[in-house]
């Protein structure tokens, strides 16, 4: 997979950084508002699970949040060639989604693989009804002990639950006892850290801020923001996976990179940025750093509006880390 080579900037986008980005900038999109529900906590206008409660988990639920997460999944799928993983996984019959959000990953799944029996695991009942007869979703806090039978799936995969997760050992040894000797666990994280290649990015660049008051509030939950793939690496064989594999892949903000794929990616991720940066920032930056709500917002729309100027061609990285338990531990 074609990942780390510096990335090329196509050069029929026009740049006028001259000018503020609200006119450099891309098109936007624009979302409607959610309604809440009452097992919920409204705050910054948004809607989050009142199970999480203070610090635990703070990504909000609602609807806004719901599209956000389908535009990512098509986002990884365009960067990734449409693989909805990177292990060899051959017929599997029992697989798990863990941490699932809309469960879109786990429905793609079910219909890829229609031999297997797919479950999704959410703190938050957010999956649709209307699923393939071989998928189902279970409402659960991976980091309470896992009911599942020992050895049972055959294929464990997890996208982007880093922040949900505060004690990692204690999840992997759990997926550990859970999967089969000779099956698969995959892990995508994408990293809290922004580069850019042609020095596009300013000392000042306020996406650049923002990540860095993300990291500062995710510190002190003791979840970090950026982890890398030596990082899940340890997780894996610490567990006990074997023959772990690591992959890293750069995933540009915006459609400023030249290759199709990427450009096509970058824009997915834009569009997902209009809600993601206060998905990301008002309650952590609320709660935990004790901003006003003005500064909180002020600092998410800082970060969106330097992601939108065509001027800034940044990227983070997307960490993808597979391993196998081993035959021999039957
Ligand atoms: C950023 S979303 C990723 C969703 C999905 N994996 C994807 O890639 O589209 C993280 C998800 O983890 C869930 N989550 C957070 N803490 C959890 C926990 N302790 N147990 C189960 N799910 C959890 C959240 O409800 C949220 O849906």
């Amino acid at each position: 997979m074609a990942s780390t080579a510096q990335l090329e900037v196509d050069p029929t986008l026009l740049i006028d950084s001259e000018y503020g980005s609200e006119i450099s900038g891309y098109d936007t999109s624009t979302q409607s508002l959610a309604s809440s529900v009452n097992q919920y906590i409204l705050e910054n206008g948004r809607r989050y699970h009142a199970y999480y409660g203070e610090n635990k988990n703070m990504l909000p639920s609602d609807e806004i949040e719901q599209d956000r997460l389908d535009m990512l999944h098509e986002m990884f799928l365009l960067l990734l060639d449409r693989k909805l993983h990177m292990a060899p996984v051959e017929n599997p019959q029992r697989i798990l989604d863990m941490g699932t959000g809309t469960g879109i990953w786990a429905i793609d799944a079910a219909n890829e693989y229609p031999e297997a029996e797919v479950v999704g695991v959410d703190l938050s009942p957010i999956q649709p009804t209307w699923v393939p007869p071989n998928c189902r979703f279970e409402v659960d806090d991976l980091e309470k002990e896992w009911t599942y039978k020992p050895n049972h799936f055959d294929f464990i995969f997890a996208r982007c639950i880093a922040q949900a997760i505060t004690d990692w050992p204690a999840v992997m040894k759990q997926a550990y006892r859970c999967t089969k000797p000779g099956g698969t666990i995959e892990l995508w994280e994408t990293g809290g850290i922004l580069y850019s290649d042609d020095n596009s990015m300013k000392p000042d660049n306020e996406t650049k801020i923002f990540y860095e008051h993300i990291a500062e509030a995710m510190a002190k939950t003791g979840r970090p923001a950026h982890i890398e793939g030596s990082n899940l690496v340890e997780y894996l064989e610490n567990a006990g996976f074997v023959d772990v594999v690591v992959n890293k892949v750069k995933l540009p903000h915006g459609p400023w990179a030249k290759e199709k794929r990427l450009k096509q990616a970058g824009t997915m991720a834009l569009i997902a940025f209009d809600t993601g940066f206060h998905s990301y920032g008002m309650a952590a930056f609320t709660r935990i750093l004790g901003m006003s709500n003005e500064e909180a917002d002020k600092l998410c729309y800082g970060g969106l509006n330097a992601v939108r100027n065509r001027a800034n061609h940044t990227y983070t990285y997307l960490h993808i880390v597979y391993g196998r338990k081993p035959e021999e531990s039957k």
